[in-house]
């Protein structure tokens, strides 16, 4: 048990030894009545808190005299109606006798105030560790109302300080969010695990590794602020494989949410769920990627997490799949089918990067075919050739404000070839049979991305020298990446993060120094994140041949 703490002569308070009463009580005694008779309250130092006493109409009350808020001292404060105190600083105001905080966030931490004849005790001994723990839980979610992200750092930093795991925050954090989410798990998802493992990898300090789990509910407290509730059925079946991915491919979600509760129910880890989400996520040119993607970085979530936080990551997860968008069925990529009957795994083609640049996704997906006896060789082609796409983004495409909605095209068409591209390694080194779902699909970005691209542009600024240094950088630098937006910081996040695993899984290979070039490229480019008077033109356009 901690000494009882020893209240300080140098603020005024009594400098007599009294740590405790004869009844046992865990009080100390602080000062005498008649020093709050100047100005009403008297400040004194139990051991390193400082504390404020108040003389009111209903009492002495005592609290910590930092405001917690931003820490200015209340004693600067304003008292009225009784015993309504006013910091000054930002006009937060405290109850001090119910301990509510009556405009502002936290809560201000109290004293127990004994009064024995003429002296004034407190109880200064510190509230249990799991009630502390529950009530930063309890802080925290209120911060979701009104997103306020620098409480939220407070309170995490608060139960951390109390001896509770931070990880604890996470899992409440997508345990309250997922309901209210209409279309499934969304980037916050996905970048989360990619923050967890720059925290474990990267971080440096212990602000470092609160700054990942800001980013975390934050951006999750983004994703549902102000959002409905869309509850998940609560049906339950019998799991199979093969039953939730036909769930997933005939887009009925409650019959794959009632599978993800039987396999829940029979403690069907997420290993025994992963191939037939990666299949499902593979069956189609899924939301332009993301199925596989979110596949992925929720079985990494679950891994770091745990199995209790399986369940709202796998219904936002099967929720989302279920309704996806199936770009392959769209006439761009409608010859994917039937490149993927052709798929023998027979080809002997030995194609490089450069031979897909500039081809349609049907010329592309034509070319993977006939290469389709080295799956791997494969990757590491269209991985390249996706990073040489980028790598040569013509910058005028984002820019430009008159152009067709199917030429909306920034550098995030791009990005998300290479964080696909990081989900199809995994989940086809996994399952090999995905291989020639994966790689068509890959060829359908290298297709796509590849009429916005300028052949001619010289790269050679962005060349990258010493990849290990040049990953380093700019994965610490997400610690403090200063964008408003979270959807832009996950996205840093997620193609550093592939960019970083990529390089890791083949440091030598060719694409090495292509993919890395482009990530420069990337971050030293403008990134248009508004795109109005474009929206503006098009909606005229648009509206105007409506009749
Ligand atoms: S520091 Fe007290 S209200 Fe801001």
């Amino acid at each position: 048990m901690n000494a009882m703490p020893q209240p300080s002569g140098d603020t005024g308070g009594d400098s007599s030894d009294d740590t405790g009463d004869d009844t046992g009580e865990a009080l100390v005694k602080v000062a005498d009545l008649e020093d709050l008779a100047p100005k009403g309250h008297k400040i004194v130092k139990v051991g390193r808190k400082q504390i404020v006493l108040f003389k009111t109409e209903s009492g002495i009350y005592a609290c910590n005299n930092r405001c917690p808020h931003e820490g200015y001292p209340l004693a600067e404060g304003n008292l009225t109606d009784g015993c309504v105190l006013t910091c000054n600083w930002h006009n937060w105001k405290f109850d001090l006798e119910s301990g509510e905080t009556l405009i502002g966030g936290d809560r201000l931490r109290r004293y127990p105030v004994v009064v024995k004849g003429a002296e004034i005790w407190l109880d200064v001994s510190d509230p249990p560790a799991e009630e502390v723990i529950a009530r930063s839980l309890e802080n925290l979610r209120d911060c979701f109302r009104r997103e306020e992200t620098i409480r939220m750092a407070r309170e995490l930093a608060r139960l951390q300080r109390a001896g509770g795991d931070p990880l604890d925050a996470v899992r409440a954090a997508f345990e309250w969010t997922y309901e209210r989410l209409e279309f499934g798990a969304l980037h916050s998802q996905g970048a989360a695990a990619d923050w967890l493992g720059l925290r474990e990898r990267h971080a440096r300090d212990e602000a470092e590794r609160l700054t990942a789990l800001v980013e975390i509910i934050g951006h999750l407290c983004y994703d549902s602020l102000r959002e409905y509730t869309y509850p998940y059925s609560g049906k339950q079946t019998a799991y199979g494989p093969d039953a939730l991915a036909a769930a997933i491919e005939a887009e009925d979600e409650d019959a794959a949410v009632a599978q993800i509760r039987g396999a829940l129910a029979e403690d069907v880890g997420f290993a025994g769920l992963e191939r037939p989400l990666c299949q499902a996520a593979l069956a189609h040119y899924n939301d332009f990627g993301h199925s596989l993607i979110y596949v992925i970085k929720t079985g990494e979530l679950i891994a770091r997490l745990g199995d209790a936080a399986a369940e709202p990551l796998l219904l936002a997860l099967v929720r989302a799949m279920a309704n996806a968008f199936r770009e392959d069925l769209i006439p761009e990529f409608r010859s994917y089918a039937g490149a993927l009957a052709a798929w023998d795994g027979n080809g002997a083609a030995r194609p490089s990067a450069e031979d897909f640049v500039g081809l349609s996704a049907k010329r592309a997906m034509a070319l993977a075919v006939e290469a389709s006896g080295d799956p791997q060789g494969l990757y590491r082609v269209l991985l390249e050739a996706g990073a040489w796409n980028m790598l040569h983004f013509d910058l005028a495409y984002q820019a430009r404000t008159d152009g067709q909605i199917s030429q909306n095209v920034t550098w995030l068409s791009f990005t998300h070839h290479i964080a696909f591209a990081n989900a199809v390694r995994v989940a086809c080194e996994s399952y090999p049979e995905l291989w020639p779902q994966g790689l068509l699909q890959m060829a359908c970005f290298v297709g796509r991305n590849a009429a916005y691209v300028d052949r001619e542009l010289d790269t050679a600024e962005w060349r990258v020298d010493q990849p290990a240094a040049f990953l380093e950088t700019h994965l610490r630098s997400l610690f403090d990446h200063g964008q408003p937006e979270f959807i832009v910081s996950s996205h840093l996040m997620k193609i550093l993060a592939a960019a970083e695993a990529e390089v890791a899984a083949a440091r030598h290979a060719a694409f090495v120094p292509v993919l890395l070039a482009a990530v420069n490229r990337f971050l030293g480019s403008p990134l248009k994140r508004r795109h109005s008077l474009r929206s503006a033109k098009q909606a005229l356009d648009f509206v105007g041949i409506e009749d």
